[in-house]
């Protein structure tokens, strides 16, 4: 089968949903949506992050230095899909019914209705021309009890069904299209 080549893009590369929660200057949560997220090694397990441009996320991360990424599931679509469409400088954003919680080792807002949350101190700021790069220490995962049952590993993910994200649609953990970036939150 032929190739072509295109300009930089990442269609049909499925990724990961997170929200990432963070604490502005009054101790005020705010949550934002990102999929640019993955793993690195050095000596234990990190993680390694970007967010482009200047975004209410960034700056308070660069403040505080730690945040809470909390894996998003079809439960938690709607209200994902609604924090990744809406800018925290809107007063307003926040202003939704969400199940906030704490971290158990740093000071962060975590979503108790997100079965994987984890606390991430950042090591490395890499400051692109208008983009950040962040590498971050994982100071504590917290999941949810129902994950270690019995249940095999494709049980438990069928479960608690993480959503994907490519091609700017959200994909169930089976493959199923669950709308466009911008539509789940007209649910809300
Ligand atoms: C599906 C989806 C994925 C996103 N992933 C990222 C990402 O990885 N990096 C990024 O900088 N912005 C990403 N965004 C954009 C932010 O979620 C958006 O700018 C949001 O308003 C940020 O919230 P904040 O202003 O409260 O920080 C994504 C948006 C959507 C809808």
């Amino acid at each position: 089968m032929g190739k072509r080549s295109l300009k930089p893009y990442n269609d049909y590369c499925p990724q990961t949903l997170f929200l990432y929660g963070t604490y502005d200057e009054e101790g005020n949560p705010d949550f934002g949506l990102f999929c640019w997220f993955s793993y690195i090694w050095d000596g234990e397990m990190g993680v390694m992050c970007c967010i482009g441009g200047n975004k209410t996320t960034l700056e308070n991360i660069r403040r505080n230095k730690i945040f809470s990424s909390n894996i998003v599931t079809e439960e938690l679509l709607s209200v994902a899909d609604y924090m990744g469409c809406v800018s925290g400088k809107n007063p307003d954003k926040m202003k939704i019914d969400l199940d906030i919680g704490k971290g158990e080792v740093l000071d962060v807002p975590v979503l108790n209705n997100s079965p994987v949350n984890f606390e991430l101190e950042v090591t490395d700021f890499i400051e692109k021309h208008d983009g950040t790069v962040m590498l971050c220490k994982i100071r504590n995962v917290l999941q949810d009890e129902s994950l270690s049952s019995d249940e095999t590993a494709e049980q438990k993910l069928r479960r608690i069904a993480p959503v994907k994200t490519t091609c700017k649609h959200y994909f169930s953990y089976g493959g199923k299209d669950l709308g466009s970036w911008g539509e789940p939150m007209k649910k809300l």
